[in-house]
């Protein structure tokens, strides 16, 4: 691979300014999954960027995540808004089919009833937000953008910007960023999790295995996408 440029080691927090300027402070947020994308909350405590935070919690993440969401708050002395889904869809799909119906049907409908609907809710009230999306994450990433307009969630009357300032960025540069600046990290990366979601729908991955192999493997790497970032999928099937 080619040496990169030593300025590209600056890209996520140009672009993290860039956003900033562009959007009032209540139109955008960072969507923080408790994992690595840590980053841009460090990141944007280094900057001075007061940016709100949420995570979706679909009621089925580890405690350890949990107890980590915590630790963010803490350290950084910030909120992270929890956004949960709605009780009687959550009901319904479980008396119909039960806790673990993903692994027999797919992931889809599950995803869409605990992340989909409230990251909706959510975008419905921003005009952009940022993700932690990396384009070394998966198959599906390959071609993600620092900047884009989120067809997925942009409606007719509103188009939503999406930021990706860590596109560019590998694992590794994550690593060693989280490592140099002594960010908290989620204890759940010293077990061999590397991509952290649900907690039935995640394991620890080996060390020859890509990081994306611990997510919904019993799944296509095609299919690796739960909605959140659903042009990604258009992308690569459509
Ligand atoms: S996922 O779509 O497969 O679950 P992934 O875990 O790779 O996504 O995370 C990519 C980015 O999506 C994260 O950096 C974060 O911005 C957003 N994201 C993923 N899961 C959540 C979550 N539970 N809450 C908020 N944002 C999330
Ligand atoms: Fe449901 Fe698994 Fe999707 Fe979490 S990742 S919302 S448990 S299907």
């Amino acid at each position: 691979m080619e040496p990169r440029e030593a300025t590209a080691l600056d890209e996520p927090q140009l672009v993290m300014r860039r956003a900033a300027t562009r959007f009032e402070h209540d139109r955008i947020a960072i969507s923080f999954s408790g994992a690595e994308d840590v980053v841009l909350i460090d990141m944007a405590h280094r900057l001075g960027l007061d940016f709100k935070v949420f995570s979706l919690d679909t009621g089925r993440l580890h405690p350890e995540t949990y107890r980590y969401f915590e630790t963010v708050r803490d350290h950084y002395q910030i909120q992270i808004e929890l956004l949960l889904p709605e009780p009687a869809a959550v009901a319904r799909l479980v008396s119909d089919k039960g806790l673990f119906s993903f692994y027999k049907d797919g992931h889809g409908e599950c995803c869409a009833i605990r992340k989909i609907e409230p990251l909706r809710r959510k975008l419905d009230t921003l005009d952009a937000w940022i993700t932690g999306q990396r384009q070394d994450q998966s198959v599906t990433r390959a071609n993600v953008p620092l900047e884009q307009v989120d067809e997925a969630f942009s409606t007719d009357s509103r188009s939503l910007t999406k930021f990706n300032p860590l596109a560019h960025w590998t694992s590794n540069e994550v690593w060693s960023y989280i490592r140099h600046h002594d960010v908290p990290y989620n204890s759940l990366h010293d077990q061999g999790y590397v991509s952290i979601g649900c907690e039935p729908c995640t394991r620890a991955v080996g060390p020859h295995e890509h990081e994306r192999a611990g997510r919904w493997w019993w799944e296509e790497a095609t299919q690796k996408e739960c909605g959140l970032h659903g042009e990604n999928v258009v992308k690569i099937i459509g």
